[in-house]
């Protein structure tokens, strides 16, 4: 027997208020048609003054512990996976911790942007194999909104705002790839290409919020480079191959990113999780928001085998292998 966290229920929320492809060709020069053939994206959600990253959090949160019938308060540790903090500072997972009346666990936020998701929920993983926790809840959250350039048309029309969120659970089980739980994550930094997805603002430097950035092309090179290489890597780790996977959720950046990771793989497009048609690209969200969907949709069913990517600023990339 070994020592998994062991995935016992996820949940998402998105904003009120969607917004069409359309509803932004008449505010900057663009057009429903250049987005759905570049990005694949339709529509987006974007946050109203009474929605937060904590908001939304928050009611992903809720709605994965409702999914799992155990109580809030058995909750030991939450990370949360934001670049879009509510505050600067208390981190963001300690306001949803009070909303869900968990109080005296572990609180904190991670910062990976577009893998946060995949780094909180490494770091979860490994406190609760040491023992550090017994039950956590994992959450992406994002209002991506608030530091976009409107004005800038290769970015704007490319994000939007929503949360997602995962519980974990500490359980020993059989210890090949047949027992549930995570079998294996890696993660990956490399500060050199910082430049090429930014925000041009920050508290100790500039003391303002700051817009984001980005050299679209660069990172769609680098995205399908890094993947491939870091799903083979975790592959490798466990001794299973792609033909082994029943679904990959991949983070939903560009549909033209996942069909050519899909195909550095050999993995057919219908094993795909693909959202990014409605939610856009929600950063540290998507992966959980991509994983909710399909198992509410009863795509993803007990037992599967269910990849994990994403890849952002930094860079930063990383997979994680589940057996659901
Ligand atoms: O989540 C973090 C990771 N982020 C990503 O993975 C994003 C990766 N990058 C991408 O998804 C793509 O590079 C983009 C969708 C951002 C851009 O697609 P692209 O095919 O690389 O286009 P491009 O940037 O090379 O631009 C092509 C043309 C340019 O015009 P010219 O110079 O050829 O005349 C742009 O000015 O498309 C123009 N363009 C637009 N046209 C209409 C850029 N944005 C738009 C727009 N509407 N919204």
């Amino acid at each position: 027997m070994t020592r998994r966290s062991v995935l016992i229920g996820t949940g998402s929320a998105l904003p009120k208020r969607a917004v069409s492809n359309a509803e932004l060709a008449a505010q900057v020069d663009t057009s429903d048609e250049w987005i759905v053939e570049r990005t694949g994206i339709r529509n987006r959600y974007i946050a109203g003054p009474d929605e937060t990253t904590g908001t939304l959090a928050t009611a992903a949160a809720r709605a994965a512990i409702a999914a799992t019938g155990i109580e809030a308060a058995s909750i030991d540790l939450i990370v949360l996976a934001t670049a879009t903090p509510d505050q600067t500072f208390p981190a963001t997972a300690t306001s949803v911790q009070h909303a869900l009346g968990c109080n005296g666990g572990i609180a904190f936020d991670v910062a990976a942007v577009c893998s946060g998701f995949l780094y909180a929920l490494g770091v979860a993983d490994s406190m609760l194999r040491s023992g550090m926790a017994g039950r956590a809840l994992v959450i992406g959250a994002e209002t991506f909104s608030r530091i976009l350039d409107w004005e800038d048309r290769a970015t704007c029309v490319l994000f939007g705002d929503g949360a997602g969120a995962v519980v974990l659970e500490a359980r020993e089980v059989g210890d090949d790839d047949k027992g549930p739980g995570i079998l294996a994550t890696k993660l990956h930094a490399d500060g050199a290409h910082g430049p090429m997805l930014y925000v041009d603002g920050g508290v100790s430097t500039t003391g303002t919020v700051g817009k984001l950035r980005m050299k679209g092309r660069e990172v769609f090179r680098h995205a399908v480079t890094n993947l491939a290489s870091v799903l083979n890597e975790v592959l490798g780790e466990v001794g299973l191959t792609a033909d082994d996977l029943d679904w990959l959720v991949p983070h939903q950046a560009n549909a033209r990113i996942l069909e050519a990771t899909a195909k550095k793989l050999s993995l057919p497009a219908s094993k795909v999780v693909i959202t990014v048609d409605r939610h856009a690209n929600t950063s540290a969200a998507s992966v959980p928001l991509a994983l909710d969907a399909a198992i509410r949709d009863g795509r993803i069913q007990p037992g599967h085998l269910v990849m994990l990517e994403a890849m952002g600023g930094g860079f930063t990339w990383g997979a994680s292998l589940i057996r659901m």
